[in-house]
């Protein structure tokens, strides 16, 4: 039994094509990339999570949370980088590892980025619906309490409607063609930003330079968790690397996306989280949309409305992000064989991949609509740094197995940095609840019984 078979490092031209396929449409460049990856990252973790990482974790320090967050994330983003302009295919991590440690641990990582995409996808889209239902509520439009959240007897509701029909909606506009979901992708990140520029004005105004003491009411400790919280509010930049395929010259538009749109988002965070602890005292911040709530604390309620906008626009993209990342996952996966085929059958016409797109999204529908997802949303952070770790040690490995491949982007201080971007995924890890490690773990058992029963036998390789 051949568990480390590995697939070979194939040749791409110039373009980056390669030729094991490539009948996705390249369509993207480096700006559409930049767009998609501030699309992905700027969502839940800025508009809903930085209240209870302030409140519970970090207080004034949350800004040195989203600083460590950060390094562990730039560390990340350098390795993926190097990965994307080397091996520039559909499937990311999943496929990097493939090459560089074979199919077994392509197999772990492949199920375990689904759990990232999947879970996350579920837990944007229902707080998607909380800040939707609040919106409307505000026009004095009042959903029946049934629908508008996932099945919780104490709380009275059933199915989280307004999480199913956006998921629905933005598989419908997934199927269409990439260049119409990065069209509109693009729309939404503009009025997302603006609505960050704004809060960043006028907060700035108000804020009290004597809400930052006491600085670390919880220590360096409480720093360290709270890096652990909003760690979630950087995710997304990694979904990039899944558009291999449709990139024009993925070798150098994958690095400058990559690298670009996470150091506009951080720039961005650490003046969030300044401006945000800066206005409201820390211990009041436990609360589901912080960003409004600080407007609405210095009496701008017209512009917290406006942020709650934003927060949706905001939140779109990044479900639109993730599922895409999701379909083309199940692509890779599925073109290798350890996945049913129809997943990885193209329609000609939009050349998007139509069957796993509707089953992504189908799947991610029923998940956002009838389960609870509070506890479980802490999954997608500790799946994302298993995947972050495994990617920073491949670049260890290919540097040594292929040397003479070409590199459009280099790792500096290798084997440095990837070693110091490994350590810093674990110890973010170390720091998430016992619970996310249950289910994580429980998650990657029913991974390999898949594996064995199916995937092992049906692998490509084995032909
Ligand atoms: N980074 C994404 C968000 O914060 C997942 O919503």
């Amino acid at each position: 039994m051949d568990l480390f078979r590995k697939k070979p490092v194939f040749p791409f031209s110039e373009d980056g094509a390669s030729s094991s396929g490539g009948n996705l449409k390249r369509t993207l460049g480096a700006f559409d990339l930049t767009t998609l990856g501030v699309g992905a990252i700027i969502g839940t973790g800025i508009f809903v999570l930085t209240g209870v990482a302030a409140a519970e974790h970090a207080g004034p320090g949350l800004v040195l949370s989203f600083v460590l967050a950060a390094i562990a994330c730039v560390l990340s983003a350098l390795c993926y980088s190097e990965f994307a302009s080397s091996i520039p295919v559909s499937g990311s991590a999943y496929a990097y590892s493939y090459v560089a440690f074979g199919e077994l641990l392509a197999w772990i990582l492949g199920w375990d980025l689904i759990l990232e995409y999947g879970v996350a996808g579920a837990a944007v889209a229902s707080g998607w619906s909380a800040y939707f239902t609040g919106l409307l509520d505000g026009f004095g439009l009042h959903l029946p309490m049934v629908l508008t959240g996932a099945y919780n007897a104490s709380k009275g509701t059933f199915v989280d409607l307004p999480a199913i029909i956006i998921i629905l909606l933005i598989t419908a506009l997934l199927t269409r063609g990439m260049k119409e979901t990065a069209r509109f992708n693009g729309v939404m990140v503009v009025v997302k930003l603006a609505v960050v520029f704004l809060f960043l004005i006028v907060g700035a105004f108000y804020v009290k330079p004597s809400n930052w003491t006491p600085f670390l009411p919880f220590g360096m400790s409480g720093v360290v968790n709270g890096a652990a919280t909003v760690f979630f509010a950087y995710i997304g930049f990694d979904a990039l690397a899944t558009a291999a395929e449709e990139v024009k010259r993925p070798q150098r538009d994958l690095p400058i996306g990559i690298i670009s749109s996470l150091a506009i988002c951080t720039v961005l965070y650490i003046a969030v989280s300044l401006v945000l602890t800066g206005i409201v005292p820390y211990t009041l911040l436990n609360v589901s949309d912080p960003v409004a709530f600080a407007l609405r604390f210095v009496d701008q309620n017209l512009l917290a409305g406006l942020i709650s906008v934003g927060a949706i626009a905001g939140m779109t993209t990044v479900l639109l992000v993730m599922l895409f990342g999701m379909t083309r996952l199940l692509f890779a996966i599925s073109r290798d064989g350890l996945l049913p085929n129809l997943l990885s059958s193209v329609n000609s016409k939009t050349q998007t991949p139509i069957a796993s797109t509707w089953i992504t999204g189908i799947l991610i529908a029923l998940l956002t609509g009838f389960v609870p997802l509070d506890k479980l949303a802490n999954l997608t952070s500790i799946g994302t740094l298993f995947a972050f770790g495994v990617v920073s040690l491949g670049v260890i490995a290919m540097r040594k197995t292929s040397p003479n491949i070409r590199r459009g982007f280099r790792v500096p201080w290798v084997p440095l940095i990837p070693l110091l971007s490994a350590a810093a995924c674990l110890y973010l890890m170390i720091n998430l609840q016992l619970f996310t490690w249950i289910g994580f773990i429980i998650w990657m058992v029913v991974g390999l019984f898949v594996y064995f029963l199916y995937g092992y036998r049906r692998s490509k390789l084995n032909k």
